[in-house]
């Protein structure tokens, strides 16, 4: 099931999309974009340790319970909505924070929409593109999920997506994480494959990155090991990095008191 409308859930429509959206408390302004295959309740552990900020969390179109996208979006279409969405919101600048997917729109908001970016939270997400290895592996999984549902994913995927401990320690978590790849919709999910697959490298946009930005990295990802989100954050001039110990590639839900430490310090220091 996608995650049930709560008191602070709204509907917004942006690029003739209908979003879900969470928002609480009051300025200044963080974005929460999720991973995938996941939706905005990924970041439900995480929000309470940063009570004095205004949180936005949206369902990425075709995602949790956002209506799906129309035609063949690209990584640029759903930032485009995202900055859609700060208008629709009356927000004109905004700190956001990708996981992995939601990285790889933050990238594509740095191109498109810089102006509207007060600083970077970058989670276990990388700069590169897919290699052609990497390609295939999208192409198998549309194919599975074109045939099976997006429940096919969740046994191929949970391993990687969490840490040992969290797999055998957090069954919360696990089943969490379970619940929200299963309640994704079908066509959402091949729409967000197939984007990630055409994404465009952000390597060399890295050194143009003008924000203060922070890299979180969990000891234990293995999609996006420590070592490449060590050498992502060098190639950003002035870049902080925090690995999570005992988390794998979805710390902000296995560690949620040290993700939410980490963002506070970071968000304190930009004055
Ligand atoms: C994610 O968590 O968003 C995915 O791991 C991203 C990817 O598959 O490249």
């Amino acid at each position: 099931m996608p995650p049930k409308p709560g008191p602070h859930t709204a509907r917004v429509t942006v690029r003739g999309v209908s979003l879900s959206v969470d928002t609480q408390g009051s300025s200044p302004t963080i974005v929460f974009v999720h991973g995938f295959p996941l939706d905005r309740s990924m970041w439900r552990a995480l929000l309470p340790e940063l009570p004095s900020w205004r949180r936005i969390a949206p369902d990425l179109p075709g995602m949790g319970s956002s209506a799906a996208p129309p035609g063949d979006w690209r990584m640029c279409d759903y930032a485009d909505a995202l900055a859609a969405l700060l208008d629709a919101l009356a927000v004109p600048q905004a700190v956001f924070c990708g996981l992995s997917m939601g990285g790889y729109v933050a990238f594509e908001l740095v191109r498109r929409h810089a102006e509207r970016l007060e600083a970077l939270v970058l989670a276990s997400t990388r700069a590169a593109a897919d290699s052609p290895q990497a390609r295939g592996a999208r192409d198998d999984a549309i194919q599975l999920v074109a045939e099976n549902g997006p429940a096919a994913l969740v046994e191929p995927m949970l391993p990687r997506l969490l840490a040992p401990r969290s797999l055998s320690g957090s069954p919360h978590v696990v089943d969490h994480v379970r619940a929200m790849i299963a309640g994704n919709r079908r066509e959402g999910v091949v729409a967000a494959l197939r984007a990630m697959r055409e994404r465009a490298d952000a390597t060399d946009l890295l050194a143009t990155i003008a924000v203060p930005v922070l890299v979180v990295a969990g000891a234990d990802d293995q999609i996006v090991p420590p070592a490449e989100a060590r050498s992502m954050a060098q190639a950003i001039s002035g870049a902080r990095v925090t690995i999570v110990p005992e988390a794998g590639h979805l710390a902000p839900l296995e560690q949620p008191a040290l993700v939410g430490r980490a963002i506070r310090g970071f968000l304190e220091g930009l004055g």
